[in-house]
């Protein structure tokens, strides 16, 4: 495992998004796994500061999303599909007819864990799949449980995620309790991995997963058995890791 700790947000942002345009340099016809949230963000916006200098050519690549809440529409402002929207897609060249997440289209006639996890086996698996972490260690929307999920399934999420995102929405009210996502199973299949943490809320769950058992309690830890992990994390993050 690569764990580095930088200085802030910004650096760590700036690191992440220099592995995925070497990924995407190195084969310009990779299949990436995306993550959504706070964290994010920033390294979107030094991709999409990439792709317009011309640094990177995201014309090739195939994008599978980790997660997306259930019975918001592509439309709503806090849906997944909206955010990669947003902060991506819509601003460099990803075909979007090779950009999924998953949807409720996906789990009409069949069940999800066939269809999407299927189709990511069908594109060849993900070259490089980025990651958050919740502050209880969930990956994707994989929440803390018994076993550890294998494809791509409906979660019920948890208060303590329902109550973390409920920031995004008008009220808590608001915030779906059920959510598609990717199993850690599907996580697990990618060549690479790169997560990325920040600030003092995540410490305790970066400490946890990197650096004590792992456990389907916490659903990150199980990284620690992945033959290719980068663990980018601030400062603050890191505070009570070990290390350094
Ligand atoms: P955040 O979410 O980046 O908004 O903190 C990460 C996650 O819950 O996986």
């Amino acid at each position: 495992m690569e764990f580095i700790v930088t200085k802030d947000y910004k650096s760590m942002s700036t690191l992440a998004a220099e592995r995925i345009v070497e990924q995407v340099r190195e084969n310009p016809r990779s299949v990436l796994g995306l993550a959504t949230g706070s964290t994010p963000e920033g390294l979107y916006a030094e991709l999409v500061a990439a792709y317009r200098v011309g640094d990177v050519d995201f014309a090739g690549i195939t994008t599978f999303n980790l997660d997306e809440y259930c019975g918001l529409s592509p439309d709503h402002s806090q849906s997944y599909h909206y955010f990669m929207r947003e902060h991506l897609i819509s601003h460099v060249n990803i075909d979007e007819a090779r950009a999924f997440i998953p949807n409720e289209e996906l789990v009409n006639d069949r069940p999800a864990w066939e269809t999407y996890s299927a189709r990511m086996d069908a594109a060849g698996g993900v070259d490089l799949q980025l990651l958050g972490i919740g502050q209880n260690g969930h990956i994707g929307f994989n929440e803390p449980d018994d076993n550890f999920s294998k494809g791509c399934h409906i979660v019920e999420l948890t208060e303590s995620t329902i109550q973390a995102n409920s920031r995004l929405f008008d009220s808590v009210d608001e915030v779906p309790r059920r959510a598609y996502t990717m199993g850690i199973g599907d996580i697990m299949k990618a060549r690479r991995v790169i997560l990325v943490a920040s600030g003092d809320s995540k410490a305790e769950s970066v400490r946890d997963s990197f650096f004590g058992p792992v456990t389907p309690r916490i659903p990150a830890s199980i990284l620690q058995f992945h033959h290719n992990i980068c663990v980018i994390v601030d400062e603050a993050a890191a505070k009570l890791c070990p290390v350094g």
